[in-house]
This record gives C-alpha cells, sequence and structure tokens, in this order.
C-alpha cells in the first residue's frame, strides 16, 4: 500500500507503480533510514509530541527490522514504492497505530536527502580507506624504486630523467588531494535535513539538533527548509570527487598499458591480474588497466546525469531527484571495484628497471644537465642551451649519444667543456642531483616517501 491513499479512488496502474517505485535500487540505504526513523522517534518522545512509551517501542521495533532485515528473516517488498513506504509499512504491520505515529513532523523529502547523506557518508569511509591502501601501496613500491632511473616524458616525449619511486609518488599525490577532497566533503555534507518537512518545516516543537547529533552529524542542521529537501550539491560533489579519481586512475591505466607493451616493458603484471587472446598464444593483455580506464567514462556519465537532472529544476523536491541514487550508486560501485582490483595488480607488478634505464639512455635526456653543465661554469642559460642543442645535433649525425661524444667534440662546440662534464651528464648523477623540495633524486623520494605515510597517518 502507498503512503498516499486517501484521496485516491484508484489504485495505482501497475506500470505506472513500477516507473513510480525506486525500492529496487533505494533499499540498499535501509539502514540508514531506519538509523534516521529511531532518531526521529526518539526525539518526538522526548519532546512530548508522542508519548515516550510509544517512541520506545517504535524505536525498539525498527531495531528489530534493522535485525531481521540484516539477519535475512525479513525480504524487503520489492512491490513496495519505496524503502521509506516499506520500513513504516512493516513497523505498522508489528505495532498498529503506534507505527503510524512515526511520521509525525517528517515527510519522505526531508527523509530521503537524510537517507542519502547518510549513505553516502557511510560509503565515504569505505572509499577512504580503499585510497589509503593504494597509497599506501604506491609508497611501497616508491621505497622500493627510489633510485631507479626512467625517462620522464613530455608529448610523451623523453624529457629529463627522473627515477620511477617519483613517478610513483605523483600518483600518491593525486589521489590524497582525492583522500582531502573526500574529507572536506564529509564536513559540509554532515548537516541534518530532518525538520525541513516536505518543504515549509513544521508546526511541531520537534529537536532538530539532537536528531543531528544522534545521527553523528554533530547537531549541525540546515538553515533552509526549501533548500534542505531539495539540496543534491552533496551528491554531486561526492560524483565530482568520483570521477576525478577516476581521471587519476585512468591516467594510471593509460601509462600502464603503455609500460606493458613491448615497445616499453617497463613492468610485466601478474598473471593473476593479466588475461590473454583467444586466438593469439603469445598474448598477455593489460585489460584491467584497460577496464579501469573505460569505465572512466561511465563514473564520468553518471556525473552527468545529475548535473542534468538538477539543472533548471524549480524549488523545491522535484521526483526528478528519485533519479540521484542510480547514478550516484553507479558511480560509487564502479570506483570501489576500480580500487579494489588496482591497487593488488599494481602490487603484485613486476619492474624491469633494466629496461627503464635503457630507455633513458637513449633520447639525450641529458641534454639539460649538460647546458646546466656550462651555466654553473659561468655562461648564460640561453647560450648553454644552444651549444648543447648543436652537440646533439651532433651527436645526431654521428650516431652517438653525449655520454659517448669524445671530449674534443665538446670542446670544439664550447671550450668551457672538460672531462667532468662526463661524470655531470651521468643518468645517476643527473637525477641525485635534483635535490629541489619535489624533485625526482632517490633522497627526495625516500624524504616524500616517509612524509606521505606521515599524511596517511602511518
Ligand atoms: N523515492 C523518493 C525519492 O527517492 C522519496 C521521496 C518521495 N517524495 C515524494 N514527494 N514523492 O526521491
Amino acid at each position: 500500500m502507498p503512503l498516499w491513499t486517501g484521496r485516491f479512488k484508484k489504485q495505482l496502474d501497475s506500470q505506472t507503480n513500477d516507473f513510480n517505485s525506486s525500492i529496487p535500487f533505494d533499499s540498499r540505504m535501509y539502514t540508514q533510514d531506519i538509523k534516521g526513523s529511531v532518531a526521529h522517534a526518539k526525539m518526538l518522545g522526548n519532546q512530548g509530541i508522542i508519548d515516550r512509551e510509544e517512541s520506545e517501542l517504535i524505536a525498539k521495533t525498527l531495531g528489530d527490522i534493522l535485525y531481521d532485515i540484516d539477519e535475512g528473516n525479513l525480504e524487503i517488498d520489492m512491490t513496495a514504492e519505496d524503502i521509506h513506504t516499506f520500513v513504516e509499512g512493516e513497523l505498522t504491520k508489528r505495532i498498529g497505530d503506534s507505527g503510524k505515529r512515526l511520521h509525525t513532523a517528517r515527510s519522505r523529502n526531508d527523509q530521503v536527502a537524510l537517507d542519502l547523506k547518510l549513505y553516502l557518508l557511510d560509503q565515504y569511509k569505505e572509499l577512504a580507506g580503499l585510497l589509503g591502501e593504494l597509497v599506501w601501496t604506491l609508497t611501497k613500491k616508491a621505497n622500493t624504486y627510489y633510485d631507479a632511473v626512467m625517462p620522464g616524458y613530455t608529448h610523451l616525449q623523453r624529457a629529463q630523467p627522473i627515477t620511477f619511486g617519483h613517478h610513483l609518488l605523483a600518483y600518491c599525490e593525486m589521489f590524497m588531494r582525492d583522500f582531502d577532497r573526500f574529507c572536506d566533503w564529509q564536513k559540509r555534507t554532515k548537516v541534518s535535513p530532518l525538520g525541513s518537512g516536505a518543504l515549509a518545516g513544521t508546526t511541531y516543537p520537534i529537536d532538530r539538533h539532537s536528531v543531528s547529533e544522534q545521527l553523528g552529524m554533530d547537531g549541525n542542521v540546515t538553515a533552509n527548509s526549501l533548500d534542505g529537501v531539495s539540496d543534491r550539491d552533496y551528491a554531486l560533489e561526492f560524483l565530482s570527487i568520483l570521477s576525478i579519481i577516476m581521471v587519476h586512475l585512468s591516467r594510471f591505466s593509460e601509462e600502464i598499458i603503455m609500460w606493458c607493451s613491448w615497445e616499453f616493458k617497463f613492468i610485466e603484471l601478474d598473471d593473476a591480474f593479466s588475461t590473454g587472446s583467444s586466438i593469439m598464444p603469445q598474448k598477455k593483455n593489460p585489460d584491467i588497466a584497460e577496464l579501469v580506464r573505460g569505465k572512466s567514462g561511465r563514473v564520468f556519465g553518471d556525473l552527468q546525469t545529475l548535473l542534468t537532472v538538477m539543472k533548471g529544476l524549480p524549488l523545491a523536491y522535484n521526483k526528478d531527484m528519485q533519479e540521484d541514487k542510480e547514478a550516484v550508486f553507479d558511480a560509487l560501485d564502479t570506483v570501489i571495484m576500480c580500487l579494489k582490483t588496482f591497487t593488488p595488480m599494481i602490487d603484485t607488478a613486476e619492474v624491469l628497471t633494466e629496461n627503464m634505464r635503457k630507455a633513458a639512455a637513449k633520447g639525450f635526456i641529458n641534454a639539460t644537465d649538460a647546458a646546466d653543465y656550462l651555466v654553473y661554469k659561468g655562461l648564460p642559460f640561453r647560450d648553454a642551451y644552444k651549444a648543447t642543442g648543436q652537440l646533439v645535433a651532433l651527436c645526431i649525425d654521428k650516431d652517438l649519444t653525449l655520454e659517448t661524444l669524445p671530449i674534443e667534440e665538446y670542446k670544439a662546440v664550447c671550450e668551457l667543456f672538460e672531462e667532468d662534464v662526463y661524470k655531470a651528464i651521468d643518468l645517476d648523477e643527473c637525477v641525485r642531483k635534483r635535490t629541489v623540495k619535489g624533485g625526482p633524486s632517490p633522497e627526495c623520494v625516500l624524504r616524500e616517501v616517509k612524509n606521505m605515510r606521515q599524511r596517511l597517518g602511518l
């Protein structure tokens, strides 16, 4: 039975009922719905709006319902209109008229706004944990490969030497920002909308702060009833954070896919995290990384869905807003699944440092260091840059590298060059010298691993 019988002479058409119903997807918020109702019922009793005994009976029975659903003793009725209707119906089935008093001073509009907030606040903890695990795994690898020289790229062209540890720490920074974004988000989200009613608050002497307190929202309550029921910024922000996580994961995935190719061969994924081809026996494919890259599109789509649903909606509640949940849940499930698969894939990947070094030895990635050598000898950088450019042209001509070019050739271009130039352009030396804060030197990597772990609280 819907909650809104009375003025209606006919039952809802069954197809329309299915169309209107949200229980297939909002049933997953049953815990939050019940917790919100318990807090509300207790407050009604404390404020003398309903009998204290009745309020206690309601709270206790709601607890029983929660237990029964958790234990599989009570199946959620998928023909109910939504999870709120189902819980209230079950309550009334169990305790009769007392159950009908639960909805005093409340509407499903403030109730659903609360439920989704509580649900996301619970899920945020899992997400934060998964991000933490990923960052931890990356710091572990960065610590192992703190001095493994590899080419750093711009425009996907070999640019300057860096360390693999440094490269991994770049992703740690991104995922830590995502982590921080969640922390900021939860501060803004822990604000209870209960008491906003359908749209215009309530005439009952309710205590909104105590409900908020009971629900772990630190006594914070929304300041405008219209906004309280129609705000979905918290869901949009949540989807935005999920989308940014997917941007980061997809960039990382793209690199992993490249690194696995024979053209790079910087890493080898564990067999448990790769797949084969049905026709080409030699193939070992980075499907997981590709899927993560692909699923980013899906999460961005979910964000786009909710932006479009909310765009242009007049105040206050409109049924359009029921469309928020599927988008949010899909993105949430997707990101959780991606993080759960991605982290062990990285953790178990073999790093082929020799290949990285070989790639670093080509492409003149120490040319900037050769120019810097001249700058340290007093030449203005622009002149040093030009002289080194001439050396590179010479090397290309003679099929040599800066390491194998004879000192006479150096001197012919600029007499400031001495034998010690070879040390200055040695790849290990090039990264070792980059000790500036945020730099790729092994020393910096080890320091930043420590900092990162401290930020993680580990
Ligand atoms: N299932 C609804 C939703 O998710 C609950 C709120 C219903 N409110 C209403 N006025 N019909 O948005």
